[in-house]
């Protein structure tokens, strides 16, 4: 989509059609005042409707260039930027169903904070993963062309937006591809594509060099599957560095299907979506140099397939993790913090301030806190608050959960240093988070358990299954660590 910033007179510009928001009594948002006057009646006779959602449509307006104009009722008024995410969202599906590719909206009399929600509104509705499709002329169309009228120069913040926008499209496309194409070589290989466009530096360790680095824990999830495991690495080094070091570890598991613990066949298709974490991580990386981070930033993106074959961990198999830490894996299913422990340990030769993991790590975080919230957790309330604030600021909603000492107590193994499942069927989100903690003692670090993004149903900006939930919020993370 190209952005078009224009300033002057809003009248005067060309356009097939203006998009100005309002309340349901008639008060503008965004616009120019005559324009009240020609939907005054409209509000005053409920034709507006009396709610949010509601719009009036007119093909001859007066005072304007644009052959258009559309109005759209937020309802009663708006509350927070989320009501404007949806209104840009909304009203731009319906200028799409008029077969509209453009659409031209002013920014005058919006603060920052509305400015940037309107436009993910618009960017984030406009998204489809139309790659498989065979009749791409039948799909709906598609935002061509958005012309901003702005009189504040608002261009550069614009531009980044649109840029943090980008990250989470290509978290989501990676989410939505199936598991037959995006398998850990080809999540690995378009991370490294998109290394050089995007402004950071990719390297990625085969199977061989998996197990020669001593990651046995990460190197057993992918063992029963034909597709090698790869381990994604990703550097970004800022301009005008903050002297601040991040790493950010990304849970890849291309498909899960439980490995010999097999998971029933209902709601397995939705494994494809198992590797949201390394998403939101390589999507977050693909976009900070032109989001303007100033801090050394690492990607890590643990990628392995887990199936079952002849080959495949059995339940109680012993492993010996890069930590030396041995696991006694006793359940398959369990096989998220297994690549996640390595690369927890690995992120540590990096010497960094802040560890950040995502994950799509137990049902159990679903059970807690249903399909619209992730978990989050860490060593560090400094650091989980920055992510809770940041989670505000760009609802993407996490809510945390305790590290409870005392369940530690679930984790013990009799053969072997910890067990990959607790003992206890209670509390499984928490006893996952501990088992990660193990592994992250050395420094800062939260854990982002987001399973809540692969189920989530959508909504009007929102894509049902993998929505590259974590992109947007980490991007404010890092501006406030
Ligand atoms: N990938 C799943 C967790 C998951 C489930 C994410 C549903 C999104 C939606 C994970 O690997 C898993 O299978 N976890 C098990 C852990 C259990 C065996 C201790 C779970 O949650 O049941
Ligand atoms: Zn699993
Ligand atoms: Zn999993």
């Amino acid at each position: 989509m190209d952005i078009h910033i224009k300033s002057g007179k809003l009248e005067v510009l060309e356009g097939r059609c203006l998009l100005i928001l309002a309340t349901k009594d008639g008060k503008l948002l965004n616009g120019f005042d005559a324009a009240a006057e020609q939907l005054k009646p409209f509000a005053e006779s409920g034709e507006f409707g009396k709610a949010a959602g509601g719009n009036i449509y007119l093909t001859q307006p007066q005072g304007i260039k644009a052959q258009r104009l559309l109005f759209f009722n937020v309802g009663e008024k708006v509350n927070k930027p989320e009501d404007l995410r949806k209104a840009s969202a909304s009203a731009w599906k319906i200028l799409r169903g008029k077969g509209f590719k453009e659409v031209l909206f002013s920014l005058d009399g919006l603060e920052d904070d509305a400015v940037r929600a309107v436009l993910e509104g618009f960017i984030l509705a406009d998204y489809q993963y139309t790659d498989l499709k065979s009749e791409k002329d039948k799909l709906p169309g598609r935002l061509e062309s958005l012309t901003l009228h702005d009189n504040r120069g608002c261009g550069e913040k614009v531009a980044r937006w649109q840029a943090i926008c980008s990250g989470t499209m290509r978290a989501r496309d990676l989410s939505q591809m199936p598991a037959n194409l995006l398998h850990p070589e080809r999540m690995a290989e378009l991370a490294s594509e998109w290394a050089e466009p995007c402004g950071y530096k990719a390297t990625i360790l085969d199977e061989a060099a998996i197990k020669k680095e001593g990651m046995g824990s990460f190197y057993s999830v992918g063992y029963g599957s034909d597709r090698e495991s790869r381990f994604i690495i990703m550097e970004y080094e800022p301009e005008q560095p903050s002297g601040k070091t991040v790493v950010l570890v990304g849970k890849a598991v291309t498909f899960d299907s439980g490995g010999l613990s097999l998971k029933p066949s209902g709601g397995m298709a939705e494994m494809k979506g198992d590797m949201g974490g390394g998403a939101a991580v390589i999507g977050t990386m693909s976009v900070l140099r032109d989001a303007g981070c100033k801090h050394r930033v690492i990607g890590l993106v643990p990628a392995a397939e887990n199936m079952p074959s002849s080959k495949a961990t059995r339940p109680s198999d012993v492993v010996t993790s890069l930590s030396g830490l041995t696991i006694e894996i006793n359940n398959t299913d369990a096989e998220g913090r297994l690549i996640l422990a390595d690369a927890l340990t690995y992120a540590a030769r990096y010497k960094p301030d802040f560890v950040v993991d995502y994950a799509t790590l137990t049902g159990a975080c679903l059970v807690a806190l249903g399909p619209g919230v992730c978990g989050v957790m860490g060593n560090h309330q400094g650091l989980v608050d920055t992510i809770l604030k940041a989670s505000k600021t760009v609802n993407e909603p996490f809510w945390q959960l305790p590290l409870v000492d005392e369940y530690n107590e679930f984790l013990k193994s009799p053969v072997a240093d910890i067990s990959n499942i607790s003992s206890s069927k209670w509390g499984g989100t928490i006893t996952a988070g501990l088992f990660l903690q193990r592994f992250a003692a050395e420094y800062k670090w939260a854990h982002c358990d987001i399973a809540a993004a692969i189920l989530e149903k959508g909504n009007a900006y929102s894509t049902t299954g993998g929505n590259g939930t974590g992109v947007r919020m980490s991007v404010e993370m890092l501006e406030d660590l």
